[in-house]
């Protein structure tokens, strides 16, 4: 039997009222540049996505995330933003956004979008300002600007790097210098200054107040720091613990920021949600989900570990717990905007490893060094694993944060030429790392290559390749084993059969076989072996892959249903 699915219950229908309603929800990503375009300019824009609300209905989401959408330069793909409360004149309007966020809210359909506090653009009117005013000028405090270090101020302050590469200092005309955690054109703010932190609730409200339920929250561990001289160097920082006193990551002060921010969230009703990017130790995860704080953080870990049965168990366990420390549901991913997509992950035989061993987010970085030619692919067996790992997570309890293009099983696009590279990550970096512009090919909707696979009627931003035509929407609509068609089944069952958030794990006697049942009898079987494994019933609802009878076969999912979805 193929991919199957044998409920009778309707898309919108909820077996559980999940309240709040994000708890389980299932969030898609869009990256706005990439999605699709009415203008015709190449760049993806608002009017493309209200074009598409039908095509994310059917697909059967909760909500969407959209990364940033603001005037930018693009340096860094809109996370360098220049207008908080307005719509990149290339995108749209505010109207275009007011019509989007209409459209979508009758399909019932949330939106969630991307805030980043802690660094503007360089074309901010604030930075413009602080640049224009000159040493210590009040302007020039709303941001990091030091001194540099020797008496001629020709060093920088300190020898820190930025995370893109290069220096995290900057020099301006004057002489002084500003910080930088990322590229030079996003200068870190000072979350200590108070106009700082009122444009921002400011900028919560403006958006909440068009329609916005939630937001999520770029670098939300980096906003607060100490910057007490004498600064310490770089090598100094990796020897100070992340304990909430780090001078420049996840400090307890950054607490005091989410606590009024939720004050916001709260005068509306519902309450306006938000989910943390809080690249933390895990021990302190719960308190950005606090409900005092943002209410939810992501969990990066599935996207980190290898398509292996201990791992993902252990991955799931550690989450479940820490969500149950913060009052919050977990989240999961397998996918981003800033990673190697997972059917390209799943198909690369060594997972990338940090020099001290941990998983690093940099997984597939050698092959898309390699311009997609070494190690080779498995191009067949990522997306076997890929489908596996999708319904293996979609079965969790908590929300599962898809990113825009891996419901078509998408791989990463390795052969971006370098000219038309945009990740400032390629920049930075000499070329030693080709970043992210892999997994943010704007996405194909038809299978002609024509006006770019349907993306719109100007040459892409970023090129597509020629494989693109068979993963297109109009490709996969109507084949039953595609992976639209397999998200597509997975969304309506998972609604349909959503129960309170938690699991028990039933023994499987294999050591590459997890299998877990929810409260109301929802079964996930995920086999990451490559030898078949008998399973003790056949009443299968979906599957990830071809099953014959009881056994499933290696690196496949199975879902069976609570007693009462099994009544025709
Ligand atoms: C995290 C975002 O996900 C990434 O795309 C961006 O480059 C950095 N934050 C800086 O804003």
């Amino acid at each position: 039997m193929s991919v199957i699915e044998k409920s009778s219950t309707s898309q919108n229908e909820s077996a559980v009222d999940p309240a709040p309603w994000w708890r389980q929800a299932v969030v898609y990503q869009i990256y706005p540049r990439s999605f699709a375009d009415a203008s015709g300019d190449g760049l993806g824009d608002i009017p493309g996505i209200t074009a598409k609300v039908d095509y994310l209905h059917t697909l059967g989401i909760d909500a969407v995330w959209l990364s940033p959408f603001y005037p930018s330069e693009l340096a860094d793909g809109g996370y360098d933003v220049a207008d908080y409360r307005d719509v990149d004149p290339r995108l749209g309007t505010l109207d275009d956004f007011t019509e989007m966020v209409g459209e979508l809210h009758a399909r019932g359909i949330k939106v969630v979008v991307d805030i980043v506090p802690n660094h503007t653009s360089d074309q901010h009117v604030w930075f413009q300002e602080a640049l224009a005013a000159g040493r210590g000028s009040a302007a020039r405090d709303r941001f990091i600007f030091r001194e540099g270090k020797d008496p001629d101020g020709a060093v920088a302050p300190s020898d820190w790097e930025s995370m893109f590469g290069g220096p995290a200092w900057t020099q301006v005309a004057d002489g002084q210098w500003y910080l930088h955690t990322f590229a030079t054109e996003q200068p870190d703010l000072n979350w200590a200054h108070r106009e700082v932190r009122d444009d921002f609730l400011e900028t919560l409200r403006f958006w909440s107040d068009r329609g916005v339920d939630g937001f999520r929250v770029d670098v939300a561990h980096g906003l607060t720091k100490d910057l007490t001289e004498p600064l310490p160097s770089r090598e100094e920082l990796k020897l100070i613990p992340f304990d909430g006193n780090h001078p420049l990551v996840d400090r307890d002060d950054v607490h005091e920021v989410y606590a009024e921010w939720r004050q916001v969230f709260n005068s509306y009703e519902p309450p306006r949600t938000a989910v943390a990017e809080a690249w933390v130790n895990k021990s302190r995860v719960p308190l950005y989900a606090s409900p005092e704080g943002l209410g939810q953080a992501f969990n990066f870990d599935l996207l980190q570990a290898d398509f292996d049965a201990g791992q993902f168990e252990t991955v799931v366990r550690e989450n479940l717990e820490l969500a149950r420390a913060s009052g919050s549901s977990s989240t999961w991913v397998l996918s981003n905007h800033d990673v190697t997509r997972h059917p390209t992950r799943y198909g690369l035989p060594h997972p990338a490893r940090e020099p001290n061993g941990e998983p690093s987010v940099k997984h597939g970085l050698e092959w898309i060094i390699s311009r997609g030619t070494s190690p080779e692919l498995d191009w067949v067996g990522g997306e076997r694993r890929a489908r596996a790992a999708t319904l293996f997570m979609l079965g969790l309890p908590g929300s599962s944060y898809l990113y825009q293009g891996e419901e078509l099983g998408l791989h990463e696009v390795a052969d971006i030429p370098d000219e038309d590279r945009q990740d400032p990550a390629f920049f930075r970096s000499a070329g030693a790392d080709l970043g992210r512009d892999g997994c943010r090919v704007p996405l194909p909707w038809t299978s002609s290559a024509s006006s770019a696979f349907g993306f719109g009627e100007g040459v892409a931003h970023l090129p597509q390749p020629d494989w693109f035509a068979r993963y297109s929407v109009e490709a996969e609509t109507d084949d039953p084993s595609s992976f639209l068609t397999l998200y597509r089944r997975a969304l309506v069952l998972r609604r349909s059969m959503q129960t309170d958030e938690d699991l028990e794990w039933v023994p499987t006697g294999n050591p590459d076989v997890l299998h877990f049942r929810r409260p109301n009898g929802w079964e996930v079987v995920t086999n990451f072996g490559p030898e078949p494994h008998q399973m003790d019933r056949d009443d299968v609802l979906l599957t990830s892959g071809e099953i014959t009878s009881r056994e499933l076969p290696g690196e496949t999912t199975a879902w069976f249903g609570p007693a009462e979805s099994k009544t025709p």
